[in-house]
């Protein structure tokens, strides 16, 4: 029998100090575009996201904002759905690391480190940074000319000293070694791959997984006066997920190990060192992938809430609409890299890939059927090279996008599909379907019957990016709902000659800057 089509992607989850921003919608909406690319492949996806409400953080955050965590928590996790959906993300679960399924799942996950003798007790001595949630050595901080000490991520760093518990990260080394070894895509892209290896191969220190200074976390079992590790806690939401601690059957035994966890570049650590190896200690299966995305940019600037740039979705969304926004953040740099947002370059990708490449395929070929075939799908006769050559490309964009969407290569996925658009619209150039209304009327039926088959391929396999507008050209193709998955991809499934076209209308507006006066 064949292997059931499944695929779990998970996106981190958020911590609720802070309003939603475009790192954090960038980051599900990388998530978003391959669950509904997986979907529309025939998998059974789950995909996952949430929030990370316990830590010294958001307790913080919860005093400055001078409430109790908990209702803190339950306001600010609420705008990180509301945008969730605003942004018209497709997720299965919403988890939240104050919720009851969670608490027993880290429990037991920290039973079973207990059991394996993988956690002893001890003290923590040294550099705590609140804003990473991280703990620092010596080595690895610098000191300002003020005395005070940073992080590599530029975050400040306090003195800690406290009882703590201990997981035996430095027993893991060889371990985690021999893993990336079996697994050499385990860590994309590559140079973050030789990054944690070398990180690794320097050598690991055991890790603090308890805090006994403050109290908004999870107890440990048997010992309340601790609190889990953050981390350690949000981690684990991977699992919690999908009913851990129940393993044997249910979605653990259907969806774990995960397929993918989607991070950017800065969490890395956590979830390629620290997270494998909290599982194989207890006796559970890693992930399959840890993908780690770069950071965006605003026209050249760091983000920063000081510096009063930071990029709210919203906005964005309200000036550009959102498929254009979806379509950008996939498009402008390869995925893995940093990014810059600029109005200038969103601009052009508005205008020039969308409106003027692919919107003006689809209305060009759309108004001239609705003009010149009755406003029907056309007839065609027999099919020339040019035809074939086009419908093969348009054929072939799902396996090429199979392959590079494995790899969460997202803007190679849609510069494929962009080679077909310009492909298309270089076929009717040289075609000319205008012209042969009077001298070959079934040509041109033949024609626009090969760019309306194209259009609904490319329509298809650009969906996961820009829903709405796909939905719309497809709505205009008269493609039903249930035709709209990638086993109706083929020409077996094409369009019928006869079937009644609504009245073409444009889904990519143009953008036009507002001149004054
Ligand atoms: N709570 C932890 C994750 C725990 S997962 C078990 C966390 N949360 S976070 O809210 O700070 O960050 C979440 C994600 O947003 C990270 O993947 C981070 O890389 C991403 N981004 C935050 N700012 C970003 C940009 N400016 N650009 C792109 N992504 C960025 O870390």
């Amino acid at each position: 029998m064949a292997e059931p089509k499944r695929y779990y992607v998970t996106t981190p989850i958020y911590y609720v100090n802070d309003a939603p921003h475009i790192g954090h919608a960038y980051t599900t909406l990388a998530c978003d575009v391959l669950a509904r690319f997986k979907r529309l492949d025939g998998y059974d996806v789950k995909f996952l996201t949430g929030t990370d409400e316990h830590g010294q953080k958001v307790e913080k955050s919860a005093q400055a904002a001078g409430t109790d965590p908990q209702a803190f928590t339950d306001k600010v996790s609420q705008n990180f759905r509301d945008l969730a959906d605003f942004m018209n993300f497709t997720h299965d679960d919403f988890i939240r690391t104050t919720e009851e399924r969670h608490r027993i799942s880290v429990q037991a996950l920290w039973n079973k480190l207990i059991e394996a003798g993988e956690i002893y007790l001890g003290s923590y001595s040294g550099w705590y940074a609140v804003r990473d949630e991280a703990f620092y050595g010596e080595g690895e901080l610098t000191k300002g000319p003020d005395g005070k000490r940073t992080a590599p991520s530029g975050a400040e760093v306090d003195w800690v000293e406290e009882p703590s518990y201990f997981f035996k990260l430095s027993a893991w080394q060889d371990r985690l070694l021999q893993f990336y070894d079996d697994n050499p895509d385990f860590i994309l892209p590559k140079t973050r791959r030789n990054e944690v290896t070398s990180f690794v191969k320097g050598g690991l220190q055991d890790l603090s997984v308890s805090r006994t200074s403050f109290k908004w976390g999870i107890p440990v079992p048997g010992d309340p006066d601790h609190i889990m590790y953050v981390w350690l806690d949000a981690l684990t939401n991977y699992i919690t997920a999908v009913g851990h601690p129940e393993t044997e059957t249910g979605e653990y035994a259907t969806y774990w190990p995960a397929d993918l966890h989607m991070v950017g570049k800065d969490i890395l650590r956590f979830h390629a060192v620290y997270w494998p190896a909290f599982l194989m200690a207890a006796g559970l299966e890693p992930p399959k992938r840890v993908f780690a995305h770069g950071w965006w940019t605003n026209e050249g600037q760091k983000i920063s809430k000081s510096l009063g740039n930071v990029i709210d979705p919203h906005d964005l969304v309200a000036t550009y609409g959102l498929d254009p926004v979806r379509y950008f953040l996939m498009r402008e740099v390869p995925f893995g890299n940093d990014g810059d947002f600029s109005h200038k370059a969103m601009v052009h990708r508005m205008n020039g890939d969308l409106a003027n490449d692919f919107g003006n395929l689809a209305q060009r070929v759309l108004s001239m059927i609705n003009k010149n075939c009755a406003a029907a799908v056309p007839h065609h006769g027999e099919f020339i090279a040019n035809d074939a050559d086009l419908l093969g490309a348009a054929d072939g964009l799902f396996d090429t996008l199979r392959g590079l969407m494995d790899r969460q290569d997202f803007n190679d996925a849609l510069e494929a599909i962009w080679v077909v658009i310009r492909q298309a619209n270089a076929y009717v150039d040289a075609q000319a379907p205008w012209k042969l209304k009077k001298e070959d009327p079934e040509r041109m039926g033949t024609v626009l019957y090969v760019l309306a088959e194209t259009v609904r391929k490319l329509a298809l396999v650009s969906g996961p990016f820009m829903p709405q507008a796909m939905d719309k050209m497809l709505d205009q193709l008269a493609v039903s709902a249930e035709h709209r998955t990638f086993a109706f991809a083929g020409s077996e499934h094409a369009l019928i000659a006869g079937t009644a076209l609504p009245a073409p209308e444009g889904v990519f507006p143009r953008f036009v800057e507002e001149t004054e006066g």
